[in-house]
């Protein structure tokens, strides 16, 4: 079997799993995360890979909203958001480990205990982790904007994967997305109007919400006089 076939999902064979929406470069995890990521990690940490279930990671809180956000980074954003939302459980997915780490001394620095990390492509999670109309919001904030024509088709958001996206939602659940490139504002637009499970809550971009803190990527953005766009939509009814 292909690393191809093996990644995909019986619903969802369209998301092309040969191209990678991530960089593979690798951050330097500093030596106080480092400590935090070995003792956290057993804890509130899993690779995408692993047993494991929603149940398995929030023990107690079956009931509880499931939230999952997209490429955490660093994960300042993450952690301000579950320290206003405590009411909520948290998953934050990334392929590279320093954010991941960041996240989880970050936690147990403000007692942070509705979140948990995921180390892996968040298209293996959301087809082989998360059951299908089981979140109540996904957040994808200024995912890699692959700014190069060439490189373009490494955008995460393309309708396969925002099919994908919708199909873990429940109805009524949100699909948040945020960026700061208004070529990839304008594909957003597009790609998530045509998916037929999902109606936009605002007619074209949404006003940026109080809810949402500024990201680390998003400061870069806007110091480079980048506008940013915000885009919030909801799942429809089945
Ligand atoms: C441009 S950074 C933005 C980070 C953060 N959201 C912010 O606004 O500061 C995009 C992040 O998404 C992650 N990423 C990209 N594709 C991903 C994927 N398929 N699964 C998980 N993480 C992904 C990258 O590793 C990177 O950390």
């Amino acid at each position: 079997m292909t690393v191809n076939e093996s990644t995909r999902s019986a619903d969802h064979t369209d998301v092309d799993r040969t191209i990678r929406s991530f960089n593979a470069r690798r951050g330097r995890v500093r030596s106080g995360t480092a400590e935090a990521l070995e003792r956290l990690w057993p804890r509130w940490g899993v690779d995408v890979g692993d047993d494991f279930s929603m149940a398995s990671l929030y023990p107690g809180r079956e009931t509880d909203d499931l939230v999952v956000e997209i490429g955490c980074g660093m994960g300042e954003t993450t952690l301000a958001m579950a320290l206003a939302q405590p009411h909520r459980r948290l998953l934050a997915v990334d392929v590279h480990t320093p954010g991941l780490g960041a996240i989880l001394r970050g936690c147990e620095d403000n007692e942070i205990t509705n979140v948990r990390v995921v180390r892996g492509d968040a298209v293996d999670l959301l087809s082989g982790r998360i059951e299908a109309e089981s979140l109540d919001e996904i957040r994808i904030y200024f995912p890699d904007p692959w700014p190069k024509q060439r490189h373009q088709k490494r955008r995460l958001i393309q309708p396969a994967f925002v099919r994908l996206a919708s199909s873990r939602l429940r109805p009524g659940g949100t699909l948040h997305c945020a960026t700061d490139w208004p070529d990839y504002a304008r594909q957003m637009l597009e790609v998530l109007t045509a998916e037929p499970s999902l109606r936009n809550k605002f007619e074209g971009f949404a006003p940026r919400p109080s809810t949402r803190p500024t990201t680390r990527f998003e400061s870069k953005g806007i110091a480079q006089g980048h506008p940013i766009a915000d885009l919030i939509f909801s799942k429809t009814a089945t």
